[in-house]
């Protein structure tokens, strides 16, 4: 069964997408042309990190990039998550920003 995903940005856009079955948030955003941050595509970078509004996900693998307090607080690992009910995510870079310090500025 598939489920329907919301994206919601933080300058106000949206996106509807379909995930099938078994695909990650990610893989679904990907093949309907819908550009999501990623890096590593292992659950390791936490470049793909968004915010589950609503809905729930299962992980393919561990999101090692996430400290516990961080996946409490709502965040999740779209390259490894896995939609199992429609879902609303916050996305985009400014989700990533609010998890790390940029060492870099
Ligand atoms: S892209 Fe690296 S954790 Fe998702």
């Amino acid at each position: 069964m598939s489920h329907a995903l919301t994206f919601e940005w933080a300058d106000g856009r949206t996106a509807r997408v379909d995930a099938r079955p078994d695909e990650t948030v990610v893989e679904a955003a990907e093949r309907e042309s819908v550009a999501l941050p990623f890096g590593c595509l292992t659950g390791a970078c936490a470049t793909c990190t968004a915010r589950l509004l609503d809905g729930h996900v299962a992980y393919r693998r561990p999101p090692r990039g996430l400290k516990p307090d961080q996946r409490e607080a709502g965040y999740v690992l779209a390259c490894v998550a896995e939609p199992r009910s429609d879902c609303r995510l916050r996305v985009g870079v400014d989700v990533h920003r609010e998890l790390v310090d940029n060492p870099w500025k």
